[in-house]
């Protein structure tokens, strides 16, 4: 490390783009880099992605982000990543077997291994905290497994290597077989109250312990850079963690009470337990990280559509995404849009939901629509957080990141539905910041203290309307959901 100042870098792998950020000692981002990255639908319900790309794509965000600057003085390296996405790979060559089966793939709905399961749920629920959902890497596991290794042979002799894609990307930097425990939390093969891989979720999976990575705390040991130009060889990984947990852990949600919403093609709602008791309410319980030798908790509800939903009225009225806000009327008039493409997630967990529209008269209007769409954003994400409420107490404010919050119309629309301040960040790329936060507490860039006076800057949205015309609109969406989880006769 040069005398200089030190930097901390952090990449953040996420499922559209691959970005690096620069941070430095006061906790502002000094440089950006960003690489798009493609997703694939080769048959219907698959998505995937190519983990040589995925790597490729690391190295060129963080040449980017690096580009005119001075590389010596990165002290220490933050890793965020998209989660429960899996791929398999081979242990001696490092060749990938196969794609990066991707959190959004679909394909193990009604795959044996997961209707194997369908009779454990309960126990897979209470061990991992996690409902059965293809979206988990365990099915994907089973699937992979069943396709490249079905005798399991090569597994349990030690020769593949499963892992989400901070594994695969620890492994491509140096060589270990890894996954942060915030990660394996999302894999539902581990015991999240033990924090370590669970014989029976494994068995019910039929994934050999021997093919799964070592669970690691948050703040490593992780391996060093090696070859990962322009740094230095040897520039230490300080921190790793799934990208909704490193954007709270940004926004500074430490403690309990302190709830954030990641808005983007879905949303991801999640606050800090104070245990790891048992979570009913329809949401998860999952490790939000684990520092100084102690998990800490979280819950977490994922709402699957909400950017997705703008994107597709957009793309349904011939208008650009943006334009959505500025068409959106006063009042959607009645009419209601439960964006259930595919089932709804958090807090329902309904694969039979179907998406409908409800309220239509005559008099809808395109401007009706784009309203009810960005409703149904606002009306989802407060679902959740009433039932982060249940779970952890009083929710006064709301913390927002990602994209979409730069739409005030949303951002209002929530304040008013959720009857909650929200405060927006202004600092983009939450994940990683999140990342470099960790990763340069664990350098001794910044000590506890230094990094909660960091600087965290952020829009607030207070609630207007009443509290009767709030229950109101809340009743009226929940008739709508109603109609969308509706069984047919
Ligand atoms: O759980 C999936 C999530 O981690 C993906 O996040 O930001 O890549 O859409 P993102």
């Amino acid at each position: 490390m040069s005398a200089a100042e030190p930097l901390v870098l952090a990449i953040d792998q996420g499922t559209s783009a691959t970005k690096a950020i620069l941070v430095d000692r006061r906790g502002d981002i000094v440089a950006h880099g960003s690489v798009p990255l493609e997703l694939s639908t080769p048959a219907p319900g698959w998505v995937e992605q190519s983990a040589e790309e995925i790597w490729a794509g690391c190295a060129r965000a963080v040449a980017a982000c690096l580009d005119g600057r001075d590389a010596s003085r990165v002290a220490a390296i933050g890793l965020s990543t998209q989660r429960e996405s899996l791929l398999l790979w081979d242990r001696a060559t490092g060749e990938p077997l196969s794609p990066l089966i991707s959190w959004l793939d679909k394909r193990t709905a009604g795959d044996p291994a997961l209707l194997r399961a369908v009779p454990r749920a309960e126990l897979v629920r209470e061990v991992s905290g996690l409902p059965l959902d293809p979206m988990f890497s365990a099915p994907k596991a089973a699937w992979l497994l069943d396709r490249y290794d079905p005798d399991r042979r090569r597994s349990r002799a030690g020769e593949l290597c499963l892992g989400t894609v901070d594994s695969w990307l620890l492994f491509k930097l140096g060589g270990a077989h890894l996954i942060e425990v915030g990660n394996a939390a999302r894999t539902q093969l581990l015991d999240v109250r033990r924090c370590a891989w669970d014989r029976r979720l494994t068995q019910i999976f039929d994934v050999p312990l021997e093919v799964l990575p070592q669970v690691v705390p948050s703040q490593g040991p992780f391996p060093s850079t090696r070859g990962l130009a322009p740094l230095a060889d040897g520039v230490p990984v300080t921190a790793v963690l799934g990208d909704s947990h490193a954007a709270l852990f940004a926004h500074a949600g430490w403690t309990p009470g302190t709830v954030k919403a990641t808005y983007g093609t879905g949303s991801s709602v999640m606050a800090v337990v104070p245990s790891a008791a048992r979570v009913s309410s329809g949401l998860c319980l999952t490790v939000a990280w684990q520092t100084g030798g102690n998990p800490t908790w979280a819950v977490e509800g994922n709402v699957r559509s909400t950017g997705a939903t703008v994107n597709w009225l957009a793309g349904v009225l011939g208008r650009g995404p943006a334009e959505l806000a500025e068409l959106a009327a006063d009042s959607s008039e009645g009419v209601v849009v439960v964006p259930a493409f595919g089932g709804l997630g958090a807090p329902w967990w309904d694969e039979n939901a179907v998406g409908l529209i409800s309220g239509l008269t005559l008099g809808t209007r395109a401007g009706h629509l784009a309203r009810a769409a960005l409703e149904s954003i606002a009306f989802q994400v407060e679902d959740v957080v009433a039932a982060v409420e249940r779970e952890t107490g009083p929710v006064t404010r709301l913390l927002a990141d990602g994209g979409p919050t730069g739409n005030p119309v949303l951002m209002r629309l929530q304040a008013d539905t959720s009857g909650r301040l929200v405060e927006r960040a202004l600092a983009r790329d939450l994940s990683a910041l999140g990342a470099a936060h960790l990763a340069g507490l664990t350098r001794g860039v910044w000590d506890r203290a230094a990094l909660e006076r960091l600087d965290r800057p952020r829009e607030s949205y207070a609630p207007g309307g009443d509290e009767t015309t709030r229950a109101r609109r809340l009743a009226h969406w929940h008739t709508a959901v109603r109609r969308a989880r509706l069984q047919p006769t």
